[in-house]
């Protein structure tokens, strides 16, 4: 177990962007409650999670994590997860072809429900209220009732969870994730100017496809082409959920947080001291950590070393979320010190969070270019510091919303306020995010054939 830690440890660290519940009696209640209940995810599941993420960090493998920014209590029901699961299922082939190694596949899905914030208030029609800070903490709903901490709201999370967890489960194995009828789907997609490339990538994984079956490998004869391992992750923010769910693994003796196969620590909760840290040393699960352009050199050291004492590979999932045109100034000098260190990780490109801006008609927003820019340069500065991209990391959903501007369907400034149903921050839309695959198989495969030629 990692030295002088105890689930409860956070409690007297410094903590921010949590909740102060004015109820502290039913706070305790609701813990004491989720403390009874089963962990949603299994101890054994979270350690294959990083086993495989330790074969991302040396190019083995390829993470592929995306999902909502905020799931909320509403926008809940079986086509949104199914949705979701789609696009995510497409995107994997395309960037499987394009790798060629395993895409892991992990879901922002099954309790991410907590939102750290910019400003603790918010200011509508003259009034200031409370900051909404997510469905787990409290109510969307614009009135101060709605925006005081609900504890009982924790539990209506986790049974969301485990419903969300239970259908994703059956989708996984059931059928649904045959790989022949998931590619079906991207067949059909096409449009704009790159239509045609996509078409022939999409034609190309066709035939790898029908020629495996030809071998007698399909969907009848082995799992790996019907069923696929699917993973759940959110943000580890709301430490008295994470701390009530938190679990001793029968196997290992160690703890682990049973609120998800993994968990990450925020760009504003990433304190070495703090709360978020404290928590996320101590559970065995792989811990990813978002690496804003604040983050520096020095702090990275400490934190990989307070996560990661044992240097475990898998264990340490970095996030890079600079922006676009950032990259090239921040990443670079965090990939040196992780060298220095010797430190094992897995480097992710998180294309969305530098890039949000308020567009002209008033609304939350990420231009797809800047989204697609940032993801050259992710790619362009590994290849110049000769490090492995191991994984991207999305806010997506499989519904035909407008909430990011462009894509090949484009999206415009105007069709904002069509269909822009997120619970906080701007999705790229089904189209969006599969079209993303498309160009990120495309650095791959590029990437596959630097490497090759420089193996010759
Ligand atoms: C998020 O992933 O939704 C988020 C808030 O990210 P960050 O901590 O990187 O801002
Ligand atoms: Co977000």
């Amino acid at each position: 177990m990692s030295e002088n830690w105890t689930k409860s440890g956070w409690r007297t660290k410094p903590r921010v962007q949590m909740p102060d519940y004015p109820d502290r009696q039913a706070l305790a209640a609701v813990e004491a409650q989720l403390a009874k209940y089963p962990p949603l995810v299994f101890a054994g599941e979270a350690r294959a999670l990083k086993a495989r993420l330790g074969e991302a960090a040396r190019g083995r493998a390829f993470l592929l994590q995306g999902g909502d920014c905020a799931e909320s209590f509403a926008e809940f029901n079986a086509d949104i997860i199914r949705d979701t699961f789609k696009v995510l299922l497409q995107m994997a082939i395309v960037l499987t072809y394009g790798a060629k190694v395993p895409v892991i596949k992990v879901g922002r899905m099954a309790g991410q429900f907590a939102k750290p914030r910019s400003a603790p208030t918010e200011v509508a029609g003259g009034r200031e209220l409370p900051s909404y800070r997510g469905d787990i903490i409290n109510g969307f709903d614009f009135t101060p009732e709605a925006r005081v901490p609900d504890p009982a709201r924790m539990l209506q999370a986790y049974t969301q969870a485990a419903a969300s967890l239970n259908l994703l489960r059956a989708f996984s194995k059931g059928g649904f994730a045959d790989i022949h009828r998931v590619h079906n789907w991207t067949l059909g997609f096409a449009g704009g100017a790159n239509a045609e490339r996509y078409r022939e990538l999409s034609d190309r994984i066709s035939d790898a496809l029908d020629f495996m079956t030809a071998a007698g490998v399909n969907g009848d004869t082995s799992a790996a082409m019907s069923e696929v391992d699917f993973y759940t992750s959110h943000e580890a923010l709301l430490l008295e959920y994470e701390e009530a769910l938190c679990r001793i693994d029968s196997t290992t003796g160690l703890p682990v947080a049973g609120s998800g196969h993994m968990l990450w620590i925020g760009d504003r909760t990433r304190q070495p001291d703090g709360a978020h840290v404290e928590f996320c040393r101590g559970v065995q699960n792989p811990i990813g950590l978002k690496c804003g352009p604040t983050l520096a050199a020095e702090d990275l050291k400490l934190l990989m070393a307070r996560l990661n004492p044992g240097n475990e590979a898998g264990r340490l999932t970095l996030i890079a979320r600079f922006g676009a045109g950032k990259v090239g100034e921040h990443l670079p000098r965090l990939v040196r010190a992780v060298r220095e260190e010797g430190a094992n990780v897995v480097w992710v490109c998180d294309p969305m969070h530098g890039n949000t801006i308020k567009s002209a008609s008033g609304y939350k927003t990420r231009p797809f270019e800047r989204v697609l820019q940032e993801v050259r340069d992710f790619f362009a500065v590994h290849k110049a510091e000769g490090t492995i991209p191991g994984g991207v990391h999305f806010e997506m959903t499989g519904k035909d919303v407008t909430e990011c501007t462009g894509g090949l369907r484009a999206v415009s400034d105007e069709d904002l306020s069509d269909r822009y149903h997120t619970a906080c921050d701007p999705r790229l839309n089904a189209s969006q995010s599969l079209e993303l695959a498309f160009l990120v198989a495309e650095e791959l495969s590029e990437r596959r054939a630097d490497m090759k030629r420089h193996a010759v």
